[in-house]
């Protein structure tokens, strides 16, 4: 398996980040989207259960801000279950184009219900249906069986859709985020940022060796 390429794009000196990780974050998303390319938002989403058996998906982020990254998702899946046993979790973007990585780790709250209720409501209906019926990760028989179940919802609800209970919004709050850029020769650029108090929003942001 030959999957070996050199990554010349660019690269990540000290004096060009942002003190703020969030605004590093930003600066990044902001390009990749400019350069046009796809599913930006897309994330690997790992989590670790209460026997610390790691588990690793792909979700979309949200909205994020200096709190925390934001994602939906059903809380009786797998990493829902995860979540609650232990609510710490670290995402990760890989931009392939830009041959750029970001790494954010840090413990999981669940988003209010309000910020919940109004982003399911902005969601096309299909999608609200969809979050209706699934019960997701748990085993079903035949895809029919959710057809059956997706049309049978949609002739019972001709109006407004509510929340489903299980339908849960989660916000990682970062305690380290990490930027990586490729470079010729497997000489990397990396850079973390570890938050340097509880309460603090100062960062010590570190080159680590590739
Ligand atoms: C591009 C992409 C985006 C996805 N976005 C979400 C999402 O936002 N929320 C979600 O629950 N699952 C999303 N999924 C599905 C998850 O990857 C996963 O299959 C599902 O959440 C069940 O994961 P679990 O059994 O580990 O809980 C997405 C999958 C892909 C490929």
């Amino acid at each position: 398996m030959e999957a070996r390429r050199e990554y010349t794009l660019g690269k990540l000196n000290s004096e060009d980040l942002n003190l703020s990780p969030v605004d590093q974050f930003a600066s990044w998303l902001e390009y990749a989207g400019e350069k046009g390319i796809s599913d930006t938002t897309a994330m690997s989403l790992a989590t670790a259960d209460k026997d610390g058996m790691p588990t690793v998906r792909t979700v979309l982020l949200k909205s994020f801000d200096s709190l925390g990254f934001v994602w939906y998702s059903d809380e009786r899946s797998e990493k829902g279950r995860s979540i609650s046993d232990r609510p710490v979790a670290e995402i990760l973007f890989f931009w392939k184009e830009l041959e750029r990585q970001v790494r954010i780790r840090g413990n999981v709250e669940m988003v209010g219900e309000e910020e919940v209720q109004d982003y399911f409501l902005s969601r096309p209906r299909e999608s609200q249906i969809a979050a209706s019926i699934s019960q997701q990760s748990q085993p079903i028989e035949t895809r029919l069986e959710l057809e059956r179940r997706y049309e049978e919802f949609e002739r019972k609800h001709d109006s407004e859709l509510v929340l489903p209970e299980h339908w849960r919004g989660y916000r990682l709050l970062p305690s380290r985020y990490e930027f990586w850029q490729g470079r010729k020769g497997r000489l990397h650029d990396r850079f973390e940022y570890v938050k340097s108090g509880e309460v603090s929003d100062d960062w010590v942001i570190t080159r680590l060796q590739p």
